[in-house]
């Protein structure tokens, strides 16, 4: 049988970005390869995501698009994976006639035999949830361009149901995935040259692996992928506000390759938003983690995650986001306007009831303040030395791109420095979002 070309497109969160490698890793046994040509494929593959419907929406017009071209151009089928397919399971295979498959975030150990299906003209489907799964065994096959940084799964799926959040259904349980795998894959990648690993879960705090009378919990695990090498940076996300113990904020004090930064999502700074969000804590407690990170991690940065214009959200309410905000000094923040989700329990229970263009004015108030906070926190940068972590620069071959242990974007002149070496950085000039330098030896 000819080898077969497959093209994945990834859409939503660093797990979908994982997950594709564990997908192209199960279809390479079956024959299958990677490209990166559109024009070439046999099949293609695109790995949605349902957070918010802004990002479904456009999943469903690249997947329209897919459909013009198979009938302009050449044949090849249409496979809709990860959190869309779980949640819109066999309605998508109604509602877009160009997709013949559709495939939830754990069953792909089942794609082969659907795809057989699929070859003799019958649509595929497999959307059953696990409580398993978590594809430990499979080594996946890199897809990143820098081979410098690359993240792995420690767990999959989430107990939390917040109550906006598509999450909980559409990647099931919370799972923890066997440590030795953890560790051999980071390993593996360390002796490949990779120099960052960032380790994913959904609430990686509360990964736990129970062998025999034993529970091995997050910091031991990061422990343990700590001592794989001093030069190979651990990073991880995300952590939820309730279960951030002082524990591990000594463990990562104590290994200079755990990095100084904490994404450590906020959602909204008022106690009654956060009730209705079912977030579990509320502002002052929010705080007192925060006070935490300062007291055994000076010098950390902490980035977060806010919702504009939840349900019920008074003006009063969004005032208090926006004090919190200051107070915590935030160097960085992914921030998004609220996005009603079918069959959460905003969705069943909660009025969406703050005028669109309430949200929008919100949401730009966020931004305003965030972008004044993240050139604060770069401009404490001026004249101080980094060490700088490289991969190449986007836009030219003079300068190089890298990261600090803070998170921190910094460009330099590249020099004789290449991909994967660590250079020390003196900052000299910033704007909001990124930090410039020359390299000292
Ligand atoms: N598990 C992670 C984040 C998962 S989703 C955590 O709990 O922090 C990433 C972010 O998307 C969330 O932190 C939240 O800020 C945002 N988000 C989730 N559902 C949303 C919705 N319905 N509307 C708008 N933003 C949403
Ligand atoms: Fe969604 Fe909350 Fe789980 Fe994060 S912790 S994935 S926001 S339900
Ligand atoms: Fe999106 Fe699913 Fe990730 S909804 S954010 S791809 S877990």
């Amino acid at each position: 049988m000819s080898t077969r070309k497959l093209y994945i497109e990834t859409y939503g969160c660093q797990m979908n970005v994982v997950d594709s490698e564990v997908v192209a890793a199960i279809l390479q046994q079956h024959n299958y390869q990677v490209t990166e040509e559109l024009d070439e494929a046999d099949l293609v593959l695109v790995n949605t995501c349902s957070i918010r419907d802004n990002a479904e929406q456009r999943v469903r017009a690249r997947i329209r698009e897919f459909g013009r071209l198979k009938e302009k151009s050449h044949s090849f089928s249409v496979g809709v994976i990860g959190c869309m397919a779980e949640r819109l399971k066999e309605k998508l295979l109604e509602e877009e006639n160009t997709v013949d498959l559709v495939v939830g975030p754990d069953s792909y150990r089942d794609l082969p035999a659907l795809l057989q299906e699929v070859e003799s003209g019958q649509k595929g489907i497999n959307t059953l949830l696990s409580l398993e799964e978590t594809y430990g065994d499979i080594r996946p096959v890199r897809m990143d361009r820098n081979h410098v940084t690359s993240f792995v799964a420690i767990m999959r799926g989430c107990n939390n149901f917040c109550s906006y959040c598509v999450v909980p259904g559409t990647r099931g349980r919370e799972r923890s995935r066997d440590p030795e795998t953890v560790v051999r894959e980071c390993k593996e990648l360390f002796e490949q040259g990779y120099r960052e690993v960032t380790l994913l879960g959904q609430n990686v705090n509360s990964y736990r692996w129970k062998e025999g009378e034993q529970v091995l919990k997050f910091e031991k695990l990061l422990e343990r992928v700590a001592k794989i090498h001093p030069l190979l940076r651990v990073r991880f996300a995300t952590s939820h506000p309730k279960d951030m113990s002082d524990h591990l904020l000594k463990v990562i004090a104590k290994f200079p390759n755990l990095c100084q930064a904490i994404h450590l999502p906020l959602q909204s700074g008022s106690t009654s938003v956060l009730g209705r969000m079912k977030r579990r804590y509320t502002r002052e407690q929010y705080m007192e983690r925060i006070q935490a990170i300062r007291k055994f991690l000076p010098g950390a940065t902490i980035s977060t995650d806010i919702i504009a214009g939840f349900c019920g959200e008074t003006e009063e309410e969004h005032q208090q986001t926006l004090s919190l905000m200051e107070w915590a000094g935030y160097d960085f923040a992914y921030m998004f306007k609220y996005s009603e989700r079918p069959e959460t329990f905003a969705a069943e229970k909660l009025n969406d009831d703050v005028p669109e263009e309430v949200k929008s004015r919100r949401l730009n108030e966020i931004i305003v303040l965030q972008s004044r906070l993240s050139l604060r926190s770069k401009e404490r940068d001026l004249g101080q030395t980094y060490e700088v972590l490289e991969g190449p620069s986007k836009k030219s071959d003079a300068y190089l791109y890298g990261r600090t242990s803070q998170n921190k974007v910094v460009v330099f002149p590249k020099g004789t420095l290449k991909q994967g070496d660590y250079a020390r950085v003196v900052i000299k000039d910033c704007t909001s979002a990124t930090l410039k330098g020359n390299v000292v030896s």
